[in-house]
């Protein structure tokens, strides 16, 4: 069974060949209504459950759309909708859904929910989203980038703010990539020590970003975490906005990610997030090319 559930456990050279199978099916499409179905109809045929425990619009919206064009069909589920948000245990959800479906993506809170999906189903999962990591989405933003400045090999990509899920994905990216990324926020935000010896720890942002071909922040409170946190992590986060004064700092050429959704003049101001570094909205479309790759890798198709 191929499962998709993280960056780290996947094979550096299947992670590559995804990365280019997601450029050619993109180029393939290029100035091709939506709607319209791709020359090749590789899950035709095919019927994928999209399921739902948190709130979503990228990740909901690109898989739907990726599944179409490819001729599949698709069901969006979400858990409190489903009998596993009413007692029924994730094992026996995988075993029946595996009945009804050719694919399983889901988007959780508890990472354990995914794997006990993943060891119980025997359709493919796929991560969209744990409290943990965001694989598709770093697939997504290396694709981004290299289809911006050429291989990722080798360049230096900054992390500014909390050291989450978003940010675990990337540190799992950088060793299978071949990245160099550092982390910079405030202490009681490090990332988990899981990821140690991924990446490098610089306090002071304006030291961190020198030299930075990338310089990448998410959401300062995440789906996850306590609301009752936000003050507190404004507070703690604020001296790590990404801003123009910041990005004056990275290389002249640097882009500027992240992963939407954002709270603008939070984490970054709107003169970054709308300004000439910025991909944000490369990033968002290619969450579709990517999965549209990692679907077709997960089936073998
Ligand atoms: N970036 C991302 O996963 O966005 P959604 O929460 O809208 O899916
Ligand atoms: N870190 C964010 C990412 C959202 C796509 C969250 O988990 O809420």
């Amino acid at each position: 069974m191929t499962h998709f559930l993280d960056i780290h456990t996947t094979d550096p050279a299947d992670l590559r060949a995804i990365i280019d199978t997601a450029q050619s099916i993109k180029q393939a499409r290029a100035g091709r209504p939506k709607g319209m179905p791709d020359d090749d109809q590789p899950l035709a045929g095919h019927m994928v459950a999209l399921i739902f425990e948190k709130p979503s619009t990228r990740t909901r919206v690109s898989f739907d759309v990726g599944v179409r064009q490819m001729g599949g069909q698709t069901m969006v589920l979400s858990g409190s909708d489903m009998q596993l948000g009413h007692g029924e245990t994730i094992a026996d959800t995988a075993r029946v859904l595996s009945r009804y479906v050719d694919l399983i993506m889901i988007r959780t809170f508890e990472e354990a929910t995914l794997l006990e999906m993943a060891e119980h189903a025997t359709v493919p999962v796929i991560n969209g989203l744990t409290n943990r990591t965001h694989p598709c989405q770093i697939m997504a933003d290396v694709m981004t980038f290299e289809e911006h400045r050429g291989p990722i090999k080798g360049k230096k990509v900054v992390w500014s703010g909390d050291g989450n899920n978003v940010f675990a994905s990337f540190a799992h990216a950088a060793k299978q990539f071949e990245f160099d990324l550092v982390f910079t926020g405030p202490e009681p935000l490090d990332p988990e020590r899981s990821l140690d010896g991924l990446y490098t720890t610089v306090r002071n942002p304006d030291e961190a970003v020198a030299g930075a071909d990338l310089v990448v922040t998410d959401t300062w409170v995440s789906m996850h975490d306590p609301q009752s946190a936000r003050e507190r992590r404004h507070n703690q986060l604020r001296g790590y906005q990404v801003n123009a004064d910041l990005m004056g700092k990275a290389k002249s050429d640097s882009l500027f990610m992240h992963c939407l959704p954002a709270h603008r003049d939070d984490e970054a101001t709107s003169e970054v997030m709308d300004g000439p570094h910025s991909v944000i909205f490369d990033e968002a479309e290619n969450r579709l090319h990517a999965q549209k790759a990692i679907m077709r890798w997960c089936l073998g198709l």
